[in-house]
């Protein structure tokens, strides 16, 4: 079995792709500060998989202590590199830190991968890259533009950084920068989702939340956009599917299918709901009546954005295959777990 090292696989997204490797015959091997996580993920992870996951308890950005693990692990065929620091509001208030955790990681990560003859990259981008873009949906080929904030920065940085090392002449290492839109949901089991600390910044999180009476009310920022019921338009992916996306990426690495030392894909479901869509997709699925008012806009929002998904389906043979209303249901049924499990 290969092992590919999983950055930040307690997290989100993270804890996802791992079970979907094992699934798929890779031995993942996580690597987790758990700074955003909590070690309750990897007992779900063991639910689901009917066996303990490895897991190295270091920050991926000390070089030292990503040596110790690679050596103790020997040979791992590839990396996946989802650490990091998400919060865009936060950010602006600790714009150090983000680029500290989020640039320094990575440069730590391509640094130690090559001691250690590592050729494989898969890293965690975001259409947060395309700022607010000109036209829809939006293409790999559509300009990148000044992200709005250090977060974003921190993504476009390490874009940049990543095809830097690439053009370098002794450079050993291939990527694949994989551009997420909005993950949502959790794993049907509803042993592993998302957790998120204090008030949830997303979406659907918040909604979740409120329907099960930890938050009063969902505010809805803004409803005079120009779009069709007048809230933004987003791309929500269920977070399984997206979970899948990294296993075809690290397999096209691995099979030396790739046709350029980087390549980037958008991972999205190709469709764009509004605010007002989810919310009403979630009343429906969950049967909860939701209490929600709509409240001014949110500074540094995007009107609309959602994904051209042809890149990904006709060279990665990635499709998504979950519905928003099925996407949604995993997410209530996960809110309900939790309070279940507390
Ligand atoms: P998450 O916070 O749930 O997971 C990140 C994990 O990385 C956490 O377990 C955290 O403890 C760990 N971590 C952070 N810094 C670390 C470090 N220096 N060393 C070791 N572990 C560290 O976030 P997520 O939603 O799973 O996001 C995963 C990746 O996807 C991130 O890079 C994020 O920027 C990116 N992304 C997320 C979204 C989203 O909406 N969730 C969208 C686009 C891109
Ligand atoms: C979705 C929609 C809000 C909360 C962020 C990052 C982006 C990426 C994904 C990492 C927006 C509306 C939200 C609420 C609301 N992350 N909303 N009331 O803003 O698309 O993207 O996460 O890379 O970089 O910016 O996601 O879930 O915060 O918001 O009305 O209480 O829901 O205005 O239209 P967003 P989100």
């Amino acid at each position: 079995m290969k092992k590919i090292l999983v950055t930040g696989g307690a997290g989100y997204i993270g804890s996802h792709a791992v079970v979907e490797l094992q699934q798929a015959g890779f031995q993942p091997v996580i690597v987790d500060n758990f700074s955003n996580s909590q070690e309750s993920a990897l007992a779900g992870l063991r639910a689901i998989l009917g066996h303990d996951v490895t897991c190295h308890r270091i920050d991926c950005g000390d070089a030292e202590a990503l040596r110790q693990v690679l050596r103790q692990e020997g040979e791992v065929a590839g990396v996946i590199h989802f650490a990091a620091f998400k919060a865009v509001g936060e950010s602006v208030a600790k714009p150090l830190a983000y680029f500290q955790n989020n640039v320094g990681s990575l440069l730590t990560l391509l640094a130690v991968m090559p001691e250690f003859g590592i050729e494989n990259l898969v890293f965690s981008s975001s259409c947060t890259v395309y700022g607010v873009p000109d036209a829809l949906p939006v293409t790999e080929e559509t300009p990148t533009k000044p992200a709005n904030s250090p977060y974003g920065r921190t993504k476009q940085m390490c874009e940049d950084i990543v095809r830097d090392v690439a053009g370098a002449p002794n450079n050993t290492v291939r990527t694949i920068l994989l551009r997420y839109f909005n993950p949502i949901g959790a794993h049907d089991s509803a042993k592993i989702g998302e957790l998120p600390l204090g008030t949830p910044n997303n979406l659907v999180p918040f909604i979740t939340q409120t329907a099960a009476g930890i938050r009063e009310k969902l505010t809805i920022f803004g409803n005079d956009y120009d779009t069709p019921d007048g809230t933004n338009i987003r791309d929500y992916i269920h977070v399984v599917d997206l979970a899948k996306a990294h296993v075809v990426a690290v397999q096209r690495l691995l099979d030396k299918q790739a046709t350029d030392t980087v390549e980037v894909f958008n991972v999205g479901t190709g469709r764009g709901n509004t605010v007002l869509e989810v919310v009403q997709t979630f009343e429906k699925v969950s049967g909860q009546q939701l209490n929600y008012a709509i409240g001014p806009r949110r500074p540094g929002d995007v009107p609309a954005i959602y994904a051209d998904a042809t890149k990904a389906e006709q060279v990665l043979g990635f499709k998504t295959e979950t519905s928003l209303a099925d996407s949604l249901a995993s997410a209530w049924k996960w809110q309900v777990a939790l309070a279940d499990s507390q």
